[in-house]
C-alpha cells in the first residue's frame, strides 16, 4: 500500500447552491445549504484514501462540534489522525458558494489551520516514514516548508498544490517534486496564461508540472519530455468543490504504485471527473472500484 502523509488544512465547507453567485452589493436567494467537511489537506487525504492509500494527515482542527466532526470524517475514511492535533479556537471554515454551472467561488477563514507553523519529530518521522507527502497552501508556509524539507531530507516525493496562490519562496520551490496549479494558478504563478507557455516557466523552479485544465483535462510537463495534453473524460458537472484535491489524492496514490505516468494521470483525471458529477468536496470523493470502473 502507497504511504501518503498529508501536511494540509481541514475545513468545514458551508455551502451554498445557488442559480447565479451574487455580485458586490446584490443579494440572491438560494436553493441549499450544507455543511461537508472539506479543506484542501483533508479532502487529499480522503482521496487518496478512498484510492487505496495508507494516509495520515497532519494538521489541526479547532476544540468545536466542527472539529469532532472533520476528525471523524476523516478517521471514517480510513485516514490516521494521530496527528491531527485539536487546539483551542474554532477549527477552520470555507464559505463556498456553487452556482448551476457547477463551478464554485470560495473565502477560507484558517482558525486552527493558522495554528500550524512549524512541525514536530512526530511529523517528521511520518513524513519520512511515508512514500510521498501532499502539500497545500492552506496552512502558514512556514510549516509547509518545513514539511517539504523534511520529505526532501528524506527522500520522501513531494507533490504541491498551489492553493490558495501565492508567492511560493526558493526554498519551498527548492524541496518540491511535483507541481500540480489549475490554470488560475500556473498564470499567477508564471506571469503566462497559456498552459504550455506556464508549464515551460515553471519547469524552471520544479522538476515536474501537472496544470489541471478541468473539463479541459490536464497538462503533464516534465524537465526531460515533451508536455502532453490528458484529456478528461466528458461528464456533467453539479459541483466541482474538491475536483483538483480528488485528481491530486488519486494521482499520488497511482505514482505510489508505480504506475506510469499517463496511467497515473488518466486515473486521477477519472477520479476528478466522478467527484465533480456528485456535491460536496470529500462527500463525492470516488472509492477505487468506482475509478478502476469508470
Ligand atoms: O479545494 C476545495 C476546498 O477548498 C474546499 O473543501 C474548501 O474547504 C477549501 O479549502
Amino acid at each position: 500500500m502507497t504511504g501518503i502523509a498529508v501536511l494540509g488544512s481541514t475545513n468545514m465547507d458551508l455551502v451554498t447552491y445557488v442559480a447565479r453567485a451574487p455580485e458586490l452589493g446584490e443579494t440572491v436567494t438560494g436553493r441549499e445549504f450544507r455543511t461537508v467537511p472539506g479543506g484542501k489537506g483533508a479532502n487529499q487525504a480522503v482521496a487518496a484514501a478512498r484510492a487505496g492509500g495508507d494516509v495520515m494527515m497532519i494538521g489541526a482542527v479547532g476544540d468545536d462540534e466542527y472539529g469532532a466532526e472533520l476528525r471523524a470524517g476523516l478517521e471514517h475514511a480510513g485516514v490516521d489522525t494521530d496527528l491531527l492535533h485539536t487546539v483551542e479556537g474554532p477549527s477552520g471554515t470555507a464559505h463556498i458558494v456553487v452556482d448551476d454551472t457547477g463551478g464554485n467561488a470560495i473565502v477560507v477563514i484558517p482558525g486552527a489551520n493558522g495554528t500550524v507553523t512549524s512541525i514536530g519529530p512526530g511529523e517528521v518521522a511520518a513524513i519520512a516514514g511515508a512514500d510521498l507527502l501532499l502539500l497545500q497552501l492552506e496552512l502558514p508556509l512556514s510549516a509547509v516548508v518545513a514539511g517539504a524539507q523534511a520529505a526532501r531530507a528524506h527522500g520522501v516525493r513531494t507533490i504541491l498544490t498551489p492553493s490558495p496562490v501565492q508567492e511560493l519562496p526558493p526554498e519551498l520551490l527548492a524541496v518540491v517534486d511535483v507541481l500540480v496549479p489549475n490554470e488560475h494558478e500556473a498564470a499567477a504563478l508564471s506571469g503566462c496564461s497559456e498552459p504550455h507557455a506556464a508549464a515551460e516557466v515553471l519547469l524552471h523552479r520544479v522538476p515536474e508540472v501537472v496544470i489541471t485544465l478541468g473539463a479541459k483535462g490536464c497538462l503533464y510537463a516534465a524537465r526531460d519530455a515533451e508536455a502532453v495534453l490528458f484529456p478528461a473524460p466528458e461528464v456533467e458537472a453539479v459541483d466541482t468543490t474538491g475536483a483538483g484535491d480528488t485528481f491530486v489524492g488519486a494521482l499520488s496514490v497511482a505514482l505510489g504504485e508505480g504506475r506510469p505516468v499517463p496511467e497515473a494521470l488518466a486515473w486521477a483525471s477519472s477520479a476528478a471527473a466522478l467527484c465533480v458529477q456528485r456535491p460536496g468536496a470529500s462527500t463525492s470523493m470516488p472509492y477505487r472500484s468506482e475509478i478502476d470502473g469508470a
